[in-house]
């Protein structure tokens, strides 16, 4: 796959991946997380949601489940992680469109989606990869459609900042230990940007952030 930066899989090495999901459950009361993240993204039905880095496609599914009447279609960089969404979609019969995609380059025509999810990705990211994605995303949207996005942020008690030093020195989680997530995206085009929730993981928070396409009406 052509991409400009060292594609990191969802634990890291892919030989992991098979153990995503007891891990994500194991380490940060995913329900109440993902049930977070989609009552921020105000579903309704008949409308199009997309998962960007949908990993195992947990939220996707979830979507799906809490929202018959929404279509939902995640896309992921890598083959194996979404062999295992398509599994766990198959056994639960819900109908999610998985499709194999880089997060800045999305297979699908401007202003699809009212409503586009991603969580846990934007951490794997350059800081130019997260600017072209967060440009990307803002593409697929449509005008009024609302990005809903979380991933680490920046961590508010003096515990959580010594282990965010100690464990994220890459340079792809410096705007998310500053905060800076909301600034990129709103320099990506989206407006009315904000940190909406916040879900602890231990000292260390996860930012949702939610954000709309302007509809360019004034
Ligand atoms: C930590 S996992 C999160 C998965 C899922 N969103 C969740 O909340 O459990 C990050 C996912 O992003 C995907 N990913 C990383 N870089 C990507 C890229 N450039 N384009 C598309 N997907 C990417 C990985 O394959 C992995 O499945």
């Amino acid at each position: 796959m052509n991409t400009t930066a060292r594609y990191i899989h969802a634990l890291g090495p892919a030989a992991l991946t098979r153990f995503y999901d007891p891990v994500v459950r194991w380490v940060m009361r995913e329900d109440a997380f993902r049930n977070r993240v989609l009552t921020h993204a105000e579903l309704a039905p008949g409308q199009r949601l997309l998962d960007v880095g949908c990993g195992t496609g947990t939220l996707a599914l979830l979507a799906k489940q809490r929202h018959p009447g929404v279509e939902v279609h995640g896309v992921d960089g890598d083959d194996k992680v979404l062999a295992l969404a398509r599994e766990k979609d198959e056994r639960a019969g819900a109908g999610v469109r998985f499709e194999r995609a880089l997060a800045w380059a999305l297979p699908y025509p401007d202003g699809t989606f009212d409503r586009v999810v991603s969580t846990l990705m934007f951490h794997h990211l350059t800081v130019d990869d997260k600017q072209r994605t967060a440009r990307e995303i803002v593409r697929v949207l449509r005008p009024g459609g609302a990005l809903v996005l979380a991933d680490l942020g920046s961590p508010r008690s003096a515990p959580g900042r010594a282990l965010a030093r100690a464990l994220f020195r890459a340079s792809r989680f410096d705007d998310h230990l500053a905060g800076r997530l909301p600034a990129l995206l709103g320099g990506a085009g989206l407006s009315e940007v904000a940190e909406v929730d916040q879900h602890d993981v231990g000292p260390l928070p996860i930012a949702v952030i939610r954000g709309h396409k302007p509809r360019g009406d004034g």
